[in-house]
């Protein structure tokens, strides 16, 4: 099977699951909710999600392992592995508020060779399989032709456990509200992403997270004529734990202010 095929495969297969998430927040109570760490929550939901997308991802392609965020199955050190978070938005999805999106990346040693990110609550599935093209729901999506951070609208995430640089990360903050039309937080990395591809934000950035919450995302806006790094520049955001992704014109000024307030050597 190609690229193009296992991803829609892998697309129906996030679709069906979205739906099992759609209907169990029908009927979702809050005595269903675990406590994971600090302010990080986790329901049947997530774990049943998972374990249906464990199973549908072995069938299409037997041989890969798995860096899942609820740890089903087991990584292959040196092969293919699928990265998945079968619930990225879990707050707001036990509130009751979109968006919360499954994310899912193939990887083969390190390279993503393809990203699929569904945004349950409005139904919007985000793709790519390397072919320099990135869709949304079957149609062609581009990243913003936006030139300037003063006129982008930038998508960041709160720290609510990790509050180390808190600080020079609510100045970041200060300066874009500022600078842009504006900063949205919307508690779903991946779905952030997935907007950052199809133009609706210019710019995202964020700190403390993990490969799940970005593999996809980052692909997906590589493909769509963005670009990706970590806040120094480089390529480290898939295990470096943080991220900036923007439309390729904003990517330098945007860079360079974020790595401005955020990195140590810099502050
Ligand atoms: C979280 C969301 C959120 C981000 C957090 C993630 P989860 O993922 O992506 O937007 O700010 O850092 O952990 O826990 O809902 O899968
Ligand atoms: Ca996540
Ligand atoms: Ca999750």
């Amino acid at each position: 099977m190609n690229s193009e095929d296992i991803c829609k495969n892998v697309i129906e297969l996030a679709t069906n699951t979205g739906e099992f998430i759609r209907e169990q927040r029908k009927h979702f109570s809050s005595d269903k909710i675990e406590v994971k760490g600090q302010h990080d929550f986790v329901s049947y939901v997530d774990k049943e999600a998972e374990k249906l997308l464990v199973h549908g991802l072995s069938k299409i392609l037997p041989d890969a392992g798995f860096i899942a965020e609820e740890g089903t199955g087991e990584p292959k050190p040196n092969g293919y592995n699928w990265i998945v978070d079968p619930l990225d938005g879990t707050t707001n999805f036990i509130h009751g508020l979109p968006p919360y999106s499954i994310s899912i990346a193939l990887t083969n040693k390190n390279t993503v060779l393809l990203g699929v990110i569904y945004e349950v609550t409005l139904d919007e599935c985000f793709f790519a399989w390397g072919n320099g093209k990135a869709y949304l729901n079957g149609n062609e999506i581009r990243v913003s032709n936006t030139k300037n951070v003063n006129d982008s609208l930038i998508a960041t995430g709160f720290p609510y456990y990790d509050y180390s640089i808190i600080g020079p990360f609510l100045k970041s903050m200060e300066h874009f509200m500022r600078n842009s039309h504006g900063l949205r937080r919307l508690g779903s990395a991946a779905t952030d992403l997935a907007y950052v591809a199809c133009g609706r934000f210019e710019a995202f950035y964020e700190h403390s997270l993990q490969p799940w919450d970005v593999a996809a995302g980052a692909f997906i806006v590589e493909q769509a004529g963005g670009r990706v790094s970590d806040f120094s520049g480089g390529n480290n955001y898939m295990l470096g734990g943080e991220i900036v992704a923007t439309n390729g014109n904003i990517y330098n000024d945007f860079q360079s202010i974020v790595s401005d307030y955020l990195v140590k050597d810099k502050q």
